[in-house]
């Protein structure tokens, strides 16, 4: 009995402090939070993005498949920790959203290896991680 007591208390207080967050933040904006725009907006490239996207390198991208683990080059795929860049310029300043763009569609008509990339290197990425990707990939 004491506990049910108790935890009727702390939802009564919850909702208190939501009611409150709420009202605090409707002074400010009619729509609460920028949730729905997270995945589509260019993050900048920290050390976390970077990290995460060496993970999805070798892991749900599966792009260490085809150009190494570590991105030094494959059989199937050219090192990317090279300063030679076929499509790339690494110093514009829309290097980011070039490579995130590059890695969504592949590459149909290859410049310096006999095949091409497959989009997404054959799989299904979603904006965050073509970015965290794209900030690994200009990081190496
Ligand atoms: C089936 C093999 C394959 C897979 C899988 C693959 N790639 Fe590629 N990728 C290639 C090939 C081949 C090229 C070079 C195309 C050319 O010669 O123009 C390339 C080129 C690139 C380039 C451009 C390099 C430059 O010099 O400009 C980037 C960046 C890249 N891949 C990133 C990725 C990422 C990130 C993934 C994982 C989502 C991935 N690739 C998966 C085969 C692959």
């Amino acid at each position: 009995m004491a506990d049910r007591k108790g935890s009727k208390g702390a939802a009564v207080l919850f909702v208190a402090v939501a009611a409150l967050a709420a009202g605090c933040a409707s002074g400010a904006a009619p729509e609460p939070g920028p949730a729905p725009m997270a995945d589509a907006a260019p993050a900048a490239p920290t050390p976390e993005l970077i990290a995460e996207g060496q993970q999805i390198f070798g892991g749900a991208g599966r792009c260490s498949v085809c150009h190494g683990s570590g991105a030094v080059g494959g059989r199937f795929g050219p090192d990317l920790t090279d300063a030679e860049w076929a499509w790339i310029d690494p110093a514009s300043p829309s290097a980011m959203a070039d490579l995130a763009n590059l890695i969504r569609t592949g590459v149909t008509e290859p410049r310096i290896s006999d095949t091409g990339m497959p989009p997404m290197g054959g799989g299904n990425l979603t904006d965050a991680q073509l970015n965290a990707l794209a900030a690994y990939i200009l990081s190496l």
